[in-house]
């Protein structure tokens, strides 16, 4: 059985006092829940408070992005053993704004994740299609293209830290949320592309305009394992709906 994980993507939100006033009101909500994980991605500098308050509990914390080599002339990088030092477990990688805004490609994410597996953090590896090449009937070409590269050269026991989250563009804070049937026929897709004696193991996230009004119907496909919510985590009642959907 594959264990749930909905995860938030806080973007760039949020100051310190915000970010560890959001844990402490989370704590309460969610402190009966065991059978998923809940982890947060808040922006690095709250990192640390909010690893500091979640400590112990259920909540989880993850990085937005991380650079793959672990220190060096790299001004404005952030490495996976930082990350570690400060309490994370979890890095987002190749996230849509990342490659859109900053240059990311499959090469990178396929540095970055080789860098979170090294140093045993958990990656979870976005892919999605835009809008256009959706339109053109390109969807399972460009997602098979992430999959390979970004996922490429991998040893059999480093899949244990990899986690994919499929976000078509397109249904990105648009309020467009993919149907659970297009979702569902795009994670068992990714899920036909990953070596067989894992695939039935891998945690594959949807994420795209994910609410408290359509997580449950997102979540009772087979191959919808969680999700990854931007604008429906920044409020603990909110983000508290989803995680138990
Ligand atoms: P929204 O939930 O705001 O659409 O954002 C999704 C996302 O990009 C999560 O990483």
């Amino acid at each position: 059985m594959r264990k749930p994980i909905i995860a938030g993507n806080w973007k760039m939100y949020k100051d310190l006092t915000e970010a560890v006033d959001f844990v402490q009101k989370l704590l309460p909500l969610v402190s009966d829940v065991s059978d998923r994980t809940i982890l947060i991605c808040p922006p690095s500098p709250f990192l640390k408070d909010t690893a500091d308050e979640a400590c112990g509990s259920n909540i989880m914390v993850g990085a937005q992005n991380l650079y793959w080599e672990d220190e060096g002339a790299f001004t404005g990088e952030i490495s996976a053993p930082m990350l570690k030092s400060v309490g994370c477990t979890y890095a987002i990688i190749g996230h849509s704004e990342r490659r859109q805004y900053f240059c990311e490609t499959d090469e990178t994410v396929n540095k970055k994740l080789h860098a979170a597996i090294k140093h045993n953090l958990n990656a979870i590896v976005c892919v999605g299609e835009t809008l256009e090449q959706r339109e053109k009937g390109e969807t399972f070409k460009v997602i098979e293209k992430q999959i390979k590269v970004g996922l490429d050269k991998l040893e059999i026991d480093h899949w244990s830290l990899v986690i994919i989250a499929y976000e078509p563009v397109w249904a990105i804070g648009t309020g467009r949320t993919a149907t659970p049937e297009q979702a569902q026929e795009v994670h068992a897709f990714i899920r036909g592309l990953l070596p067989k004696n894992v695939a039935g193991e891998i945690r594959i996230l949807y994420g795209g305009s994910v609410k408290p009004e359509n997580v449950k119907e997102l979540m009772a496909k087979p191959d919808i394992d969680g999700g990854l919510v931007g604008g429906a985590s920044l409020k603990p009642d909110s983000f508290a709906k989803i995680i138990k959907y």
